[in-house]
Order: C-alpha cells, then structure tokens, then sequence
C-alpha cells in the first residue's frame, strides 16, 4: 500500500477512498454512467477538483481513445481533451483522416489532480492507488461502448489497460490483442507539446495514429 493511498484514507477519516466500484450502477448506459460518477468519492481527487471529467462521444464508436487524466482546461469546463493538448489531438486526428466526432475520449483518471503555485494549478501525474481506484468507470465505458480497437495517449493509460509492466517507450505504436478488443498505444499529446523536437515527436505521434486509421 503506498503513502498516497494511506493519506487519502487518513483525509477521508474512514475506508471510503476504495475505489469507483461501488459508485458505479449496474446494466448503465453512458448517460447514466456520466451522471453517477459526477457523485463519485472513489478516492480523494473529487475533493480539489472542479467535477468529474467523463469520457464523451458515440456509444458505438469503433474507437475508444484513453488520455491520463484532466487538465485545467477540462477541469473547468467538464468535457476530455479541450485544452491545449485536445487541439493537439484533434490536428493529429484530423491530418491521418480520422473524424474526432468518431471517437469516444475518456480518461484513465476522471478528475484533475494539481498542485497549487499561487494562483496556477499545475498538473500531478496520478498515482497508481488512483488509477486503480478510478479503473472501474473505463471499464464500465469499455463494456458499454465495446470498441474493436482502444487507444492508450501516454504510459498512465497504457498501463491502466495494459497493466503496468506495459512500456510506451518500448512498444508504442504495436498492436496488442486482448481478448475484447486490440490496444495500441503512443505518447500522450502534452508530451509532444513539451518535446525539445516538436516536429519530429509530432510526425512520429501522427505516424502511429495513422496505424490507428489503418486498423479502423
Ligand atoms: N490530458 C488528458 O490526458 N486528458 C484530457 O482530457 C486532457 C489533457
Ligand atoms: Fe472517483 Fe475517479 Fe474521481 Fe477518484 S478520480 S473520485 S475514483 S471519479
């Protein structure tokens, strides 16, 4: 158990911080799923955060894209991926053919975890008790949506589906089968805005959602 874990519990003053399970109705369809995990206290992030950022679009999509977690702009506004890296996502997307629109984007983690510097909230990678603690509201998307193909932006999602030995350095881009449905995963789009060589880690971004188009 890690000191993360035991702090939330400590701040939630009872075992309560356990986990999205027990939040999340059974037999639900998206709308439903949506509305229950704005009430969820799975684990301590609903706490600073603005609301639960859910994963949107069609129910029947082929496609089901797995971010890390929120950003601010997310946070504030409640929808995945409408900040800066969301427009980085859709550029990508919309350069290898593939319709935004198509895809249901969701998070590993559904609320912003950060850290306060004055008046900015700076981003805090969640850790694996939160993850864990979120992972039944993806499964629940996953089970609803029943994508052919899921794909992991960076190594928090990759490791959530695909378990965390999963290296995003080492295999990015390779197809892996699981029994439901295939996972590729690539780089989370802030990494490619952070990158030293924009142009070289975004063509190679593109590169790999073009397998992405190519598997659809
Ligand atoms: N980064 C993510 O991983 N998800 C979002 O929704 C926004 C930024
Ligand atoms: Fe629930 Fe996930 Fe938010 Fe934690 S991060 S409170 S598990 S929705």
């Amino acid at each position: 158990m890690t000191s993360d874990h035991q702090s939330n519990r400590l701040a939630n003053g009872d075992a309560k911080g356990s986990g999205a399970a027990e939040f999340v109705p059974a037999g639900a369809d998206l709308a439903q799923l949506r509305a229950a995990a704005r009430k969820c206290r799975g684990c301590g992030l609903y706490r600073a955060a603005t609301q639960t950022v859910f994963g949107t679009g069609p129910s029947d999509a082929a496609v089901v894209m797995v971010g890390e977690q929120p950003g601010d702009y997310e946070d504030r506004q409640g929808q995945p991926f409408v900040g800066p890296a969301g427009r980085l996502l859709e550029r990508a997307l919309e350069e290898v053919g593939i319709d935004r629109d198509a895809v249901y984007l969701t998070n590993a983690v559904k609320h912003f975890k950060f850290v306060e510097r004055g008046k900015r909230r700076i981003h805090k990678q969640p850790g694996r008790t939160e993850v864990v603690a979120c992972s039944a509201w993806l499964a629940a998307e996953l089970q609803v949506v029943e994508p052919a193909l899921v794909v992991c932006l960076g190594a928090v999602a990759a490791k959530a589906v695909l378990g965390t030995d999963f290296k995003v350095s080492e295999r990015r881009g390779e197809m892996v089968a699981l029994p439901a449905y295939q996972v590729i995963a690539t780089v989370h789009p802030s990494a490619v805005l952070r990158a030293p060589d924009f142009e070289s880690a975004y063509s190679d971004f593109v590169a790999d959602l073009r397998k992405v188009h190519a598997a659809m």
